[in-house]
């Protein structure tokens, strides 16, 4: 069991599109990890995405498969608080209170907002045109997200940074003005491994991005990772011929998830001459199948209809909003709502 006084860290995850395994390796493995040295939370930042994804159904199915996706990576529900956001309604309750302490300027300069405004202003529009609320507002419902679970660390990439910080911000606003009743615990943010870990290179030798069309998705079935493999572009030098190992993706793919000795021994064939890619192919396939196979089978079986996916979820929730209703309790009598 997880110890009182370890620090809280709050991982928040964006349900968008189909995992890849630069998603597995660079962001959902390192943010399991930290279950070791915090005490972890995880939900899914589902009411977010509402202003990314317009079609309800997709939404439905992203949420169902985010929270698989992650189930299936090895998320322990039983060590962990996993939870969907729109399942804790504190946080919009919260949302509205820590509003009312934030200042419009400091919305002003986040950098999303921002980066619309000047896209706008560059094509002659008006700066805020197709910018909503939501768009920019949502520095404060991050804020809520965090504050509310009393988060110490908050593991994010460069670009959530600002957002963190800003988490910090409002929750010095309330503490400034409240803070003799009840004070928020200021988050700080945490670089997690994966900025540090290798970046996984996509089929194409570019780093791996849904935004390049150059990805290995998860739960391929069997058949179709083996023909994605197959598809690897590799140079046309004859079998006995020498060959740099560093020159195609399959190696570069091998080496990350492949055995040392296994990867040591091709790396001296494929420079020696006398191994064609062919085979390089066969091995990273094996490796790349062995390693998923177990998670694509969990997956299926979690978004499968009647799976115990809803009520891992469901049983979550009720977790996270026994710790956010204390909160949210404190902060109602603070400013006064209750007495
Ligand atoms: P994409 O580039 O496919 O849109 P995201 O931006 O959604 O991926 O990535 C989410 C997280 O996954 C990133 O913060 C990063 O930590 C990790 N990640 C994505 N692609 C890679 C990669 N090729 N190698 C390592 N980590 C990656
Ligand atoms: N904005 C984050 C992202 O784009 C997701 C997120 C929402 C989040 N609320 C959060 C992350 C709270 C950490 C804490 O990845």
């Amino acid at each position: 069991m997880s110890q009182p006084s370890r620090k809280i860290s709050l991982t928040g995850i964006q349900s968008t599109g189909d995992p890849h395994l630069g998603n597995l390796v660079g962001a959902i493995r390192p943010a399991l990890k930290l279950a070791e040295s915090y005490e972890t939370m995880y939900f899914i930042a589902d009411f977010h995405a509402v202003n990314a994804v317009r079609d309800p159904q997709q939404l439905q199915h992203n949420i169902r498969s985010v929270a698989a996706t992650w189930l299936a990576a090895g998320l322990d529900p039983s060590r962990t608080i996993f939870y969907r956001q729109s399942a804790v309604p504190e946080i919009f309750e919260l949302n509205w209170v820590l509003s009312c302490v934030t200042g419009k300027g400091l919305l002003n300069r986040a950098h999303a907002y921002k980066a619309a405004r000047d896209r706008n202003i560059e094509a002659g529009k008006d700066p805020d045109d197709g910018v909503n609320m939501g768009l920019f507002n949502y520095p404060v419902l991050m804020a809520a997200d965090i504050l509310i679970m009393e988060a110490n660390v908050v593991p994010v990439g460069k670009d959530q940074v600002q957002h963190v910080e800003y988490a910090a911000d409002i929750a010095g606003s309330f503490n400034h003005l409240y803070g003799d009743k009840y004070s928020f615990v200021i988050p700080e943010v945490l670089i997690p491994e994966s900025e540090k870990a290798r970046t996984v290179p996509g089929v194409d030798g570019r780093k791996m991005s849904k935004s390049y069309g150059n990805t290995i998705p998860l739960f391929l079935p069997e058949n179709k990772l083996k023909k994605l493999v197959r598809r690897i572009p590799t140079d046309s030098t004859p079998v006995e011929e020498p060959k740099d190992p560093d020159s195609s993706s399959v190696f570069q793919l091998l080496e990350l998830f492949g055995p040392d000795d296994l990867v040591a021994e091709t790396r001296k064939r494929l420079e020696a001459g006398g191994m064609g890619w062919g085979e390089v192919k066969n091995q990273l396939f094996e490796v790349l199948n062995t390693e998923l196979a177990p998670m694509r089978e969990r997956y299926d079986e979690l978004m499968a209809a009647g799976s115990d996916l809803d009520k891992v979820l469901a049983e979550g929730a009720e977790r996270a909003r026994e710790r956010a209703s204390r909160v949210l309790k404190s902060v109602r009598s603070a400013v006064g709502i209750d007495a």
